[in-house]
């Protein structure tokens, strides 16, 4: 998966790292930023999504497409497809571009709106990564766990950097009996939930 990455997608990943560092020394705000994950989070994301069992993948706040584009090493490789959901127009039309300059228009859906309304309907989730504003954390994880095929994966990013505003998630997933559930430490903290 990492050996091979297709150079428009290497040189997108590099255009996005390098307009989200700009926006950051920039001082824009956190709506107008990407925020997107580090490359190691990307790498981490890409080799749990190559484990998930069968099934529908899903993506709760695409931004510019950067962890989508990750997720799509894993989709490739399985033959499977992405459905990723974004809220703002601005940072839909920017994963567009990227999903059409880096040839993935086939395997990332982006969806624009709000994914909380489509996620009850979205069945036999075998993948989900949850990076939306955090206060939404708790509603989407509720939602998209029933939904969760055995041996599902469900990953939430900024479970350390956002300890205290998401501390009721992270309290009900670690004693949700439906998954097994751990903190990992690489980059803002990701948590992951196995369905079992
Ligand atoms: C942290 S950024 C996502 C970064 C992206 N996952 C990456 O690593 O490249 C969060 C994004 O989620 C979007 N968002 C927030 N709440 C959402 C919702 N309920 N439905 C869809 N998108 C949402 C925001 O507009 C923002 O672009």
């Amino acid at each position: 998966m990492f050996h091979n990455i297709p150079q428009a997608i290497k040189e997108r990943m590099a255009y996005l790292e390098s307009l989200d560092k700009q926006d950051r020394l920039a001082g824009k705000s956190p709506l107008e930023r990407l925020r997107q994950v580090p490359p190691e989070t990307g790498k981490f994301l890409a080799l749990l999504a190559a484990s998930a069992p069968e099934g529908t993948y899903l993506e709760i706040g695409t931004s510019g497409g950067y962890s989508a584009m990750w997720l799509s090493l894993a989709c490739k490789e399985l033959g499977r497809k992405l459905i990723t959901f974004e809220v703002l127009e601005e940072k839909a039309n920017l994963a567009r571009e990227t999903f059409k300059i880096t040839g993935l228009e086939n395997v990332v859906e982006l969806v624009f709106g709000d994914a909380k309304k489509y996620l009850q309907n979205c069945k036999n989730v075998a993948f989900c990564f949850l990076d939306a504003e955090k206060e939404e954390y708790l509603d989407c994880y509720e939602k998209v766990v029933p939904n969760l095929v055995s041996g599902g994966i469900l990953v939430a990013d900024n479970v350390i950097s956002h300890k205290e505003v998401l501390e009721p998630m992270l309290e009900r997933a670690l004693k949700d009996v439906r998954v097994d559930a751990l903190i990992v430490p690489i980059g803002r903290g990701e948590l992951v939930c196995r369905k079992i």
